[in-house]
């Protein structure tokens, strides 16, 4: 077991995990961060999306190790007071989720997408969020909340 220390949505962590630990299963199974999720074992999908020192990244392809002495956030640190994060409503506005499986990594990807280019264009928000899959939605209404959250007003 290795011993790691990293914070999570602001909180301090000092954990024992086993060097093989996928980032994911960490926060998932050792921190209950279940908000984060798994949708795919090819690392494809996008569904485990979380910052890392402000950085979108797939947690299924991250050691849990890597994470030592860094600064993760997850979906669950977005809300603040019981507000919604203004791309988690904007999520909600634009009916950009049916069944919600990958909006966890689809909003935190949006939001390092919009950290990059604060303005993107539609096509740069389908480029920018091409590593994130959904089932449901046909994406329509996912680009629609980035673009809100952008400012466009899109609801
Ligand atoms: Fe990480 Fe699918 S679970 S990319
Ligand atoms: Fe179901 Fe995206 S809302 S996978």
């Amino acid at each position: 077991m290795t011993r790691i220390s990293v914070h999570v949505d602001g909180v301090h962590y000092t954990d024992e995990v086993e060097p093989r630990t996928l980032l994911v299963h960490y926060l998932r199974e050792q921190l209950g961060k279940t908000g984060t999720v798994v949708g795919c074992d090819t690392s494809s999908c996008g569904a485990c999306t979380v910052h890392l020192d402000g950085t979108s990244v797939k947690s299924c392809t991250v050691l849990a190790v890597q994470a030592d002495g860094h600064e993760v956030a997850t979906i669950e640190g977005l809300a603040t007071d019981g507000e919604l994060h203004p791309m988690q409503q904007a999520f909600t506005d634009n009916h950009s989720l049916q069944c919600g499986f990958c909006t966890p990594g689809m909003i935190m990807a949006s939001l390092d997408l919009l950290k990059d280019n604060p303005s993107p264009s539609e096509e740069e928000i389908r480029d920018g969020l091409e590593g994130n899959l959904c089932r449901c939605t046909g994406y329509q209404n996912i680009v629609k909340a980035v673009q809100q959250a952008a400012g466009g007003e899109q609801a």
